[in-house]
């Protein structure tokens, strides 16, 4: 049991990579809320037995209403991990305004205000903590025809380095996962098959590949990493 008596805040946490973190953590021991914009969320957390909170993770009112409420529910905050995200559309040219806000309302300042609020708490506890964020290889290198998906995830990558350093001797950590293509609900089927032999290993990833690197991460194993951008790309980003 890597995260015994660990209480987990997971945005995303009812989907695809959020989710399978969070049957991780549990199985790993940590008592988990998942908040998540979908309601459908409650009966998923009632099934692998976390807590579950409605939200907008691009409304900061919202997630700070959220993580006061997990450590309402269970006393105190160890780790969160800011997997809440939607896929963007558009190139610089074809991307809509609309487009634009919305993809870094969630996947850009959702993550921002999710690390704010819960480095806030950790520092008020006084014992460390953990933060993972979804960051992409489409965060370490562009995806042309998606401007506000690479731009929102390039953020996330710096501000993961800017956040994990600023208050590492405090023993807070923060770090971020960039994978490749995955298999979600997030990406349809032709995506998956485009991407298949684009990664070098010839394959996409598996949900449950992220998750383990997330717990791994998560974990006192961990202890000495932070600031810290680890590709999970089949090897995409290293050719
Ligand atoms: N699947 C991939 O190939 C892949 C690759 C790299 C990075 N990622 C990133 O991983 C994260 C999770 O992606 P996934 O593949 O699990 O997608 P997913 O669609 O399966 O899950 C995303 C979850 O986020 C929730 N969400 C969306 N908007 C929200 C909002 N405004 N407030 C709160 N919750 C909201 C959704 O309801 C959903 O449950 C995203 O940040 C995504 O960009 C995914």
């Amino acid at each position: 049991m890597q995260l015994e008596n660990k209480v987990a805040f997971i945005t995303g946490g009812g989907s695809g990579l959020g989710l399978a973190t969070a049957k991780t953590f549990i199985a790993e021991g940590a008592k988990v809320m998942i908040f998540d914009f979908n309601p459908k969320s409650q009966e998923v957390a009632d099934e692998i037995g976390a807590k579950f909170v409605q939200g907008d993770v691009s409304k900061a009112e919202s997630v700070e209403a959220a993580v006061a409420k997990t450590v309402e529910e269970f006393g105190s905050l160890h780790i969160a991990v800011a997997s809440a995200g939607v896929g963007g559309e558009g190139d610089v040219v074809t991307s809509t305004v609309e487009n634009w806000e919305r993809t870094n309302g969630i996947d850009y300042s959702g993550v921002f205000y999710t690390n704010k609020y819960v480095i806030e708490q950790l520092l008020k506890q006084g014992d460390g903590g953990v933060v993972v964020n979804l960051a992409s290889m489409f965060g370490l290198v562009a995806v042309s025809n998606n401007i506000a998906y690479s731009a929102s995830k390039g953020g996330v990558v710096n501000m993961t380095r800017a956040a994990g350093t600023m208050y590492a001797k405090e023993g807070i950590r923060v770090n971020a996962v960039a994978p490749g293509v995955i298999r979600t609900p997030l990406i349809d089927e032709p995506t998956l098959e485009q991407y298949a032999n684009l990664h070098p290993a010839g394959r996409v990833g598996e949900a449950q590949e992220v998750a383990d690197l997330i717990t791994f991460l998560a974990s006192d194993k961990a202890k000495f990493i932070t600031g810290a951008i680890i590709p999970i790309d089949g090897g995409y980003t290293a050719v």
